[in-house]
């Protein structure tokens, strides 16, 4: 299997890793805003409702619809001098403690690091947003184009909620990552709405899910913890619609489709799983005296690494690709040794791949 971005990989050990150093591409890579799009629109003449299941989850979407501006108390004060996450669910903060640096020198880290997290979240939640306008013109089915377009005011409000909170709380919105950036542009270059669907509704709305879920849970801020919530919940509705068009898509699927379908997932989520952070640990390595790649080393190197490491992948996204049978014993154990996945943490999920039953 031929992997993404193979130009910037290298070896850290038994871990292979995607890394960017090169400032000048980084930043050629983000200038170039104008994307060209191959896309099909399709008409359709029929108004009525013909997936029953889909009509279903865009009635729930216009129920649960919320005010960024008016439903978050944005009172609440941020502040630098505290932690806003768990320090154990921190990277910067783990490394500058262990650095014996001191207790105000951690914070600033940690606060960095969210920083950054979020920022990558909203360039996300854009290209959610421009993923979903795609989505009204190339899907077949009237349905399928009213719950993409239920998803894209979602999304405006995702950007909306993360950009004010930045801009109000934390100050800064971070360039996007070049590795992210890559990705994400795959999908919107994407040609068909199955590759579409795939690629943003399944694994990087299923992503989006593990882990802002793990953010919520370690979050000790309490504007930020029900922004993420109230976020979460729509993400968890966007991972549900790709998986009832991909339960469409892959029941009329050949078997060599469902293969070529079961690599690309697995290539897009293997070279976000091979970043390991990388990009951010060269935004702030220089301000508290961290090396990138000393630290990535370390961490892919820890005895529990697969088992935090798989958190946000075993949440939603490994579940819904085994359930539509594009996670199978031909790229488990990859998978497993990539840490993207924990024997035994999900005994559900564990147990569906070997006796190849249905986790739901
Ligand atoms: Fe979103
Ligand atoms: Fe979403």
């Amino acid at each position: 299997m031929d992997k993404l971005i193979q130009e910037h990989r290298k070896r850290f050990g038994e871990f292979e890793v995607v890394d960017f150093v090169d400032e000048t591409e980084i930043e050629r890579l983000r200038r170039d805003i104008d994307v060209d799009v191959p896309m099909q629109l399709h008409w359709t003449w029929n108004y009525g409702s013909e997936v029953e299941e889909l009509r279903r989850l865009y009635e729930k979407g216009k129920v649960n619809q919320w005010n960024a501006e008016t439903d978050l108390d944005w009172d609440i004060p941020v502040s630098k001098d505290e932690f806003i996450l768990n320090p154990d669910a921190s990277i910067l903060a783990q490394v500058t403690k262990l650095m014996g640096k001191d207790e105000a020198t951690q914070k600033a880290a940690a606060f960095d690091e969210i920083n950054y997290l979020l920022s990558q979240l909203l360039h996300g939640e854009q290209a959610a947003l421009q993923l979903c306008g795609q989505l009204t013109n190339v899907c077949d089915k009237m349905d399928e184009k009213w719950y993409a377009a239920s998803q894209v005011i979602d999304e405006a409000r995702h950007i909306e909620a993360f950009s004010k909170f930045m801009q109000r709380k934390l100050g800064t919105i971070y360039p996007i990552g070049p590795t992210l950036k890559i990705l994400l542009e795959m999908l919107l270059e994407a040609e068909t709405a199955q590759k579409k669907t795939l690629g943003m509704q399944t694994l990087f709305e299923g992503m989006a899910v593990g882990i802002m879920d793990l953010i919520r849970r370690e979050c000790l801020n309490p504007l930020m913890k029900t922004m993420i919530h109230r976020v979460e919940q729509d993400e968890a509705r966007h991972a549900a619609f790709g998986v009832l068009m991909m339960r469409r898509v892959v029941r009329d699927a050949e078997p060599e489709q469902m293969e070529e379908m079961e690599d690309w997932a697995f290539n897009i989520l293997e070279t976000l799983n091979a970043n390991q952070q990388l990009d951010m640990l060269r935004v702030f390595g220089p301000k508290y005296g961290i090396d990138p790649e000393v630290t990535v080393k370390l961490i892919t190197a820890m005895p529990n690494f697969a088992e935090f490491n798989s958190l946000a992948y075993m949440h939603t996204v490994a579940p819904n690709l085994k359930n539509l049978g594009l996670l199978t014993e031909r790229t488990r154990d990859q998978w497993l040794k990539l840490g993207m996945m924990t024997p035994g943490k999900n005994a559900l999920l564990e147990q569906a791949l070997t006796s190849g039953e249905s986790v739901n």
